[in-house]
C-alpha cells in the first residue's frame, strides 16, 4: 500500500488530485485511516507489530501529500512569473495631472516674498480658545468687535484655560499672541492660514484665508510697517507703481490702526493693481498694542511691533481677475482651466 500510494502521489499532476488522494487515504473513509481503525481490533501483541506500522505508512503519505502539493505550487507559481512578463518599457498613459490650487500657490508666494525680508513662518490651531482668539488681543468678553465676528462656536467641554468655549479662529491673530508667548524678540513672523466666519456670499464663505503679519523689536514704527507692506505689495502684484494710502481705523489690538488701500487704474474697463486712480482696501494694520505686548509677557516700554492681516483670497482675486471667492471652493476644473491653475 505505501510503495502504490507514494507513487501515484508523486505522479498526481494537479492539486487538486493530490488532494483527492489525500481523501482516499487519510479521509475519514481512507485507507490509511481504515488500517488505524483496525487497530482497536487487535490483540495486544498484534498491535504491538502492527501499531508502529501503520503509524509510520500515515506519516510518510502525510509527507508525501506536503511535498508534492509544495512542488505543485512552485511549479504554478514559476509558471505565472514566466508567463505574466511586465514590458517596463512601454510608455504609460500620463492621466491628468494634479495642480496645486491658486490659494495654496498664493500662500507659497507670500511666503517666499516675506522669506526674502526675513520673516519666518508661524502656524497656530484652526480650533482656538477664547483667550487667543479674542482676550489677550484685547477683545474682552463684552466688547461688541465680538459679534462683528459671527464667530463658530464649538459644542462640547472647554478646554480653554479660563473655561470659555472653544471657537473656530476668526482671524489668524492668535498666532500673534502664540507667538509673541513662546519666542524671545525680535520677532519676525507671518502667519498663513484658514480662518472661519458664519458668513456667506459672492465675497464671503464660511472658512477663508488669512495671513497674519507681525514684527517685535525695539523702536518699530509705522514707517517700518509702510515700507514692509509696499515691498510685499510690489513683489505680489509685480508692478513698481504700487500706491498704498494709510486709513485711520480701529482694531482692538493695535493702536493706531490703520487700513491700508493699494491705488488701481482702470484698463479696458476692469480694475488693474497700480497707478491711483481710485482705491481698494486690502490690509487691515497697526502698531501692536501695548496691553497684548503685555498680556504675552512682554515689556512693552522695551518691546513695539506692528502687526497686519489680509484675506489671502482676496489677494488671489484681485491677482488674478476672479470675481466669485466661493468659486475657490468648488473645485470646479472648468474654473481652475479658465484662469490657467489645471491642465
Ligand atoms: N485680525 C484682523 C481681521 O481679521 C486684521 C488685522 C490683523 C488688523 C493685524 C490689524 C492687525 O480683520
Amino acid at each position: 500500500l505505501r510503495s502504490s500510494l507514494i507513487a501515484r502521489i508523486d505522479a498526481a499532476d494537479t492539486p487538486d488530485a493530490v488532494e483527492a488522494l489525500r481523501v482516499e487515504a487519510l479521509g475519514k473513509q481512507g485507507a490509511v485511516t481504515a488500517l488505524l481503525k483496525s487497530l482497536g481490533a487487535m490483540s495486544a501483541d498484534e498491535r504491538q507489530t502492527a501499531g508502529p506500522a501503520i503509524h509510520s505508512l500515515r506519516e510518510s503519505v502525510t509527507a508525501a501529500i506536503g511535498a508534492r502539493k509544495a512542488a505543485l505550487d512552485r511549479a504554478l507559481l514559476d509558471a505565472r512569473l514566466a508567463a505574466e512578463t511586465l514590458d517596463m518599457t512601454l510608455p504609460v498613459d500620463a492621466g491628468t495631472p494634479g495642480s496645486v490650487h491658486p490659494v495654496s500657490q498664493v500662500m507659497d508666494e507670500l511666503a517666499e516674498i516675506f522669506a526674502d525680508m526675513g520673516f519666518a513662518v508661524a502656524t497656530g490651531p484652526e480650533i482656538e480658545d477664547d483667550w487667543h482668539n479674542f482676550t489677550a488681543l484685547n477683545i474682552p468678553e463684552t466688547h461688541p468687535a465680538r459679534a462683528m465676528h459671527d464667530t463658530f462656536y464649538c459644542d462640547g467641554p472647554s478646554t480653554g484655560d479660563d473655561g470659555a468655549r472653544m471657537v473656530l479662529r476668526t482671524h489668524t491673530s492668535p498666532v500673534q499672541i502664540r507667538t509673541m508667548m513662546t519666542q524671545k524678540p525680535p520677532i519676525r513672523i507671518i502667519a498663513p492660514g484658514r480662518v472661519y466666519r458664519s458668513d456667506s456670499d459672492a465675497t464671503h464663505t464660511p472658512m477663508f484665508h488669512q495671513i497674519e503679519g507681525l514684527v517685535i523689536d525695539k523702536g518699530i514704527t509705522l514707517g517700518h510697517l509702510k515700507w514692509t507692506l509696499e515691498t510685499f505689495l510690489k513683489a505680489f502684484f509685480e508692478r513698481d507703481d504700487i500706491v498704498l494710502r494709510l486709513r485711520s481705523s480701529y482694531f482692538p489690538f493695535t493702536e493706531p490702526s490703520v487700513e491700508v488701500d493699494v491705488g488701481y487704474s482702470m484698463v479696458k474697463g476692469k480694475r488693474v493693481i497700480g497707478g491711483a486712480e481710485g482705491w481698494m482696501e486690502v490690509l487691515g494694520s497697526g502698531m501692536v498694542h501695548r496691553k497684548v505686548i503685555a498680556n504675552c509677557g512682554l515689556d512693552p516700554d522695551e518691546w513695539q511691533g506692528f502687526a497686519f492681516g489680509t484675506g489671502v483670497d482676496r489677494l488671489a482675486m484681485l491677482k488674478y481677475g476672479m470675481d466669485d471667492l466661493r468659486a475657490f471652493f468648488d473645485g470646479d476644473l472648468r474654473w481652475l482651466r479658465h484662469y490657467g491653475f489645471a491642465a
